[in-house]
């Protein structure tokens, strides 16, 4: 972590975290001109506020930090401290006082995500000011979430014309070759060949051949089975249904659900945590060409019933079909699946708010739980059972795309769970991965979303 310093703390400016009722006891405590200087500059320690205070050389000697209202401890919220490291001036920082380590681990991953730039393109030379590690810190747990996080939104920030179904699966390739996984490549032809008739019918269209990207890691009898799956459209241009301009401006973005099972389950590898993981990314582009899938179409799938195209910018449900048929073929105790599935979803929740469905309470409410804790927020919406109608074909066993679109994401999930054995818990999360305007920690742009709830609730559950 470039920001983050292993710096003994001698010479760094200590920022010091006041709450607005702490404030006037603490004034008390300082030098006259120090509380006329908090008076005249109106600093009241609201959430966010600082205020640079010079030592009699005119150094910076020290930074008070607002944290608003006392009760909640200080910097409960990473992106409290996720503005500090743009908004200082250059520089090495230390937090005063002890932290709990719950909350020195989110102003070190607050700081980390301060950092972030896209920078494939263009040398980002925006300097950012450096924090001493605070004590107490799982920094290995810190360096993990925020690499995992760039890893998500490097692989998302890419265009298409960098990122198609060939680097996602190098991009793959080089995570699983770094804690010595096995990761096979199923493409082309041979998808055919290995049955995962619906990956290919939507992804044949492209210059780069469809994908299903297999990673498999810590596989030891006894250990519990970890499935994570993530929607790789590379691109979605919407098929021969093309999308407008508008609809189709950011869907480079269509693989986030694959960067995300990647980011995860690189974390879970790094810490590895005693699982036995699987990761399932069906990578594709829905393009057009003469050989395109076509609104009409009847597709096979994987599981052997057949699904009617209602709609060719429907993609993403029919190649995760194959993939969470697969997934589920060996029993998971747990199938996490990621996907940038509906607009319907962003209608419903908007776009920082990512739609959670779950075909088991108990998953669903320990998930929601360590979204709230971690918060990393996620949303539960229902599988419907009555809707389940809306998701069958004429002529098909299956529509990919229900008439009226009412309840789209519903529907969507509906017709993924026809794929899962209903003995198997799985999460579904229908979500955006993507910043439409700039916050501190979080630029516009590529964004993960539920993915530290996410390694939370697997280290709960299958940790040590
Ligand atoms: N990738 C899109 C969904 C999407 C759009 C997610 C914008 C996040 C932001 C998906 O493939 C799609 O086009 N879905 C259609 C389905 C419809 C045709 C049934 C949608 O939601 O409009
Ligand atoms: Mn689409
Ligand atoms: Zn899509």
């Amino acid at each position: 972590m470039r920001y983050l310093s292993k710096n003994t703390r001698a010479n760094a400016i200590p920022i010091i975290p006041l709450g607005n009722n702490a404030l006037r006891s603490w004034v008390k405590r300082q030098s006259k001109p120090l509380g006329n200087w908090i008076r005249r500059t109106r600093f009241k320690a609201d959430p966010g506020a600082i205020s640079l205070v010079a030592g009699s050389d005119g150094e910076l000697a020290r930074v008070l930090f607002g944290t608003g209202p006392s009760g909640a401890p200080a910097g409960e919220d990473i992106w409290e401290w996720a503005s500090l490291a743009a908004r200082l001036p250059e520089g090495l920082y230390r937090v005063e006082g002890s932290l709990d380590p719950a909350i020195a681990g989110r102003v070190a991953l607050g700081w980390a995500l301060g950092t972030y730039a896209f920078s494939r393109y263009r040398d980002d030379a925006t300097p950012f000011a450096r924090l001493v590690w605070p004590a107490n810190v799982d920094r290995a747990h810190v360096e993990r979430t925020a690499r995992a996080i760039f890893l998500a939104r490097d692989l998302i920030n890419t265009p298409a014309s960098d990122m198609g179904p060939r680097e996602l699966a190098q991009a793959a390739r080089s995570l699983a070759r770094k804690s010595g996984a096995r990761c096979r490549v199923i493409k082309g032809e041979e998808l055919i060949r290995e049955n995962y008739p619906a990956i290919h019918a939507v992804g044949r269209a492209s210059a780069q051949a469809p994908r299903l990207i297999d990673i498999r890691w810590g596989g030891r009898r006894g250990r519990p089975k970890l499935a994570l799956v993530g929607k790789g459209v590379c691109f979605d241009s919407g098929g021969l249904d093309l999308k407008p301009a508008a609809g189709m401006a950011l869907m480079k973005k269509d693989m986030s659900g694959a960067a995300h099972a990647l980011a995860l389950a690189g974390m879970v590898m790094e810490a590895k945590l005693p699982v036995s993981l699987r990761v399932l990314v069906p990578a594709v582009e829905n393009s057009l060409s003469g050989n395109a899938f076509r609104p009409g179409d009847v597709v096979a799938t994987r599981k052997g019933t057949t699904v009617e195209i209602g709609n060719t910018d429907a993609e993403g449900r029919v190649i995760l079909a194959d993939a969470l048929c697969e997934a589920a073929s060996e029993r998971p105790d747990l199938i996490i699946e990621f996907a940038t599935l509906t607009g319907s979803a962003r209608v419903a929740l908007g776009t920082e708010l990512p739609a959670l469905f779950c075909n088991d309470d108990a998953t669903a409410e320990a998930f929601l739980a360590h979204a709230a804790a971690e918060g990393d927020p996620l949303w539960r919406m229902p599988l419907w059972d009555p809707y389940r109608d809306k998701v069958k074909g004429k002529v098909a066993d299956l529509t990919n795309a229900p008439e009226g679109g009412y309840g789209g994401a519903i529907t969507a999930a509906l017709f993924l769970r026809e794929f899962v054995d209903p003995r198997i818990p799985w999460a579904h999360i229908d979500f955006m991965a993507w910043n439409l305007t700039s916050k501190p920690g979080r630029p516009e742009g590529a964004e993960a979303m539920g993915l530290r709830a996410a390694y939370a609730l697997i280290r709960d559950r299958f940790g040590k």
